[in-house]
């Protein structure tokens, strides 16, 4: 594994270990790298209202947001079940707000990355801030 994917596993099984997830039962961490190089973890957040519920890499972009950065590089997803874990269509969406279609996803369990793809190949013909031409 990578040494830049060392510190995102870290974060992202720190933010897995503090996930709310008594509903489903199914904790998910995730950790996003900035363009600047920073590194914003999050995890699921349920609510007994249960479609208020929000996914693991929503916590970590807002993270990001707040904290100023604007461009996601690279992607972590991190459950603990055998099944691979790809994000959600929503959270597919809120990625191509901030990354290209060429950022890495990776995609782990607690051993490590199981497979490595990319928000292109997730989420192909993407409708996104270039579609709208936003002011920033
Ligand atoms: N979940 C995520 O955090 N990210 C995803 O991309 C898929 C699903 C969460 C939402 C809910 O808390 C739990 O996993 C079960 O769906």
């Amino acid at each position: 594994m990578s040494e830049l994917l060392e510190p995102m596993l870290d974060l992202a099984r720190r933010a897995l270990a503090n996930a709310h997830a008594p509903y489903s039962r199914f904790r998910v961490g995730a950790c996003v790298r900035a363009a600047s190089g920073r590194l914003y973890a999050g995890c699921n957040v349920e609510n007994a209202a249960y479609p208020v519920g929000q996914c693991a890499e929503a916590t970590a972009i807002g993270s990001m947001v707040a904290a100023g950065d604007r461009q996601i590089v690279e992607i972590m997803v991190l459950t603990e079940g055998p099944e691979l874990c790809a994000p959600c269509g929503r959270c597919r969406q809120q990625l191509a707000e901030f990354a290209r279609p060429d950022a890495r996803v990776h995609l782990c369990g607690p051993e490590g990355v199981r497979l490595t793809t990319t928000l292109g190949e997730l989420l192909p013909l993407a409708f996104g801030p270039d579609t709208v031409g936003p002011d920033e």
